[in-house]
């Protein structure tokens, strides 16, 4: 395979800056590519082994977090409200879903995003669209939209502290079962749906009081007292990633050591270009955004290039066509990739294909939306007889207003109180929790019938 960590220079590429300091940019990928690596070739080993259960319906994976992480929001609060809800979330979709749930963020290195416009007009001023902290800035001004290499290095070291209080607090103690279950409890009491979510929550209750009983505590099992907790980002910016690709001594193999698990984006999955290429020649876990513009031959083409070994926990594809579209855009797909056996992960994304304009020119995203395409996701895979492998989400432990909808009924007129995305609406941590409760409800009515 005439693979290297450069090979994708040669191929076309789409959503690139332009750095006008070309001297300053090659300082800064020297620099980075002589710092340790974040990740370690064993952690990617051990994601893409659970990964691989997922692909046979024994695991489902909870993938979620900022649209966009941001440098003016690095403080460990932010960072331990983010983990605390996919936690808590977590939880319950073991419960509903009867199997272990893989955990990954969107976080410690979600900076750099695509755009669909290269610029942005205000009041008849053009200027360069901000493409994420890790390139430009988000202010209106020429100033801050220059792409600075230097912002590689800030997003490399935010990244840094961020995997070590995720790293802390998922084996420290935090993410004790006993404690995140109490703060699911706290969350049912103060929820207008409360009564409708009591019995999971009481369920749970009673399965750890008896777990309990029977001598499993915090103390005696780490599996109660622990968890595991893996990173992801979109891999954009292929300097950086480039820069952080490293050869694991252990195997040989190369593999990018900026995050657990990669994913290629909807505007950058071009079989022929050099977001593939760069991705195909690493070994850590991939993921491939599946939007509505895919067909069933660039997919299996992509499968072919992305996982040519057809090796499960490899690939997931993350599905993001949207409520309307799901049921007739995805069974297509599904078929294809099963008819040609191929053993992958299938995450439905409900965020990316909702995206909506206020009449106010606010982007967001409605509740109910969000969970119709999940339904409908997990419709296609029943009738297609596929596994659901889990969800992948754009939310945030704050109390923002960003999507409308929800148990507390958010409307347009409430958005413009904490609206504080850089990106994407997220859902908020009751929105969030909202979502897994029903998910759960959802996936265990469906065991045991079809896939
Ligand atoms: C994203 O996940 O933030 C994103 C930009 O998604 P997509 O590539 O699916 O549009
Ligand atoms: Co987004």
């Amino acid at each position: 395979m005439d693979w290297t960590p450069q090979s994708w220079r040669n191929k076309p590429i789409r959503q690139v800056p332009s750095y006008p300091d070309q001297t300053k940019l090659a300082e800064v990928e020297r620099k980075l590519a002589s710092y340790p690596p974040l990740v370690f070739a064993g952690e990617a080993r051990r994601l893409r082994a659970q990964l691989a259960l997922a692909a046979e319906g024994r695991a489902f994976v909870l993938q979620g977090g900022d649209c966009a992480e941001s440098f003016s929001d690095f403080t460990a609060n932010i960072i331990r409200d983010t983990f605390r809800v996919l936690l808590q979330m977590a939880v319950v979709l073991t419960y509903g879903a009867g199997v272990p749930v893989v955990k990954m963020g969107r976080m410690a290195g979600q900076f750099a995003k695509p755009r669909s416009s290269d610029n942005e007009t205000i009041g008849g001023v053009t200027l360069p669209s901000y493409r994420g902290d890790i390139i430009n800035g988000p202010e209106f001004t020429p100033e801050a939209r220059v792409p600075d290499p230097a912002r590689m290095e800030s997003g490399y070291f935010q990244s840094a502290g961020t995997l070590n209080l995720l790293r802390a607090f998922a084996s420290g103690g935090y993410a004790d079962l006993h404690e995140v279950h109490r703060w699911n409890l706290g969350f049912v009491e103060r929820s207008p749906l409360a009564e409708r979510y009591r019995g999971l929550a009481s369920r749970l209750d009673e399965t750890l009081a008896f777990m309990a009983a029977c001598g499993m505590t915090s103390l005696n099992t780490p599996q109660i007292r622990e968890t595991d907790f893996y990173t992801s980002h979109e891999a954009l910016l292929l300097p950086y990633e480039q820069a952080l690709t490293r050869i694991d001594s252990t195997s040989g193999d190369w593999y990018a050591c900026s995050s657990h698990f990669l994913w290629i984006g909807d505007r950058t999955r071009q079989p022929d270009g050099a977001h593939v290429e760069f991705l195909r020649g690493v070994k850590n876990p991939l993921g491939l955004k599946v939007g509505p513009t895919t067909s069933a031959d660039d997919l299996l083409r992509l499968i072919e290039t992305l996982d040519p070994g057809n090796d499960a926990g490899r690939l997931t594809l993350i599905s993001r066509m949207g409520e309307n579209k799901v049921a007739e855009l995805l069974p297509p797909l599904l078929r294809a990739v099963k008819r040609e056996g191929r053993k992958v992960v299938w995450l439905c994304d409900p965020m990316h294909g909702n995206t909506i304009s206020t009449s106010l020119k606010v982007k967001t995203r409605s509740f109910d939306a969000i969970l119709g395409e999940v339904r409908g996701f997990f419709d296609a895979h029943a009738a297609e007889g596929t596994f659901a492998g889990g969800v992948h989400v754009e939310m945030t432990g704050r109390p923002v207003t960003e999507c409308v909808g929800g148990a507390h009924q958010l409307t347009e007129d409430d958005l413009g109180a904490h609206y504080e995305t850089f990106c994407d609406p997220r859902l908020n941590a009751e929105q969030s929790l909202e979502l897994a409760f029903l998910v759960s409800e959802e996936l265990k009515q469906r065991r045991g019938y079809g896939a």
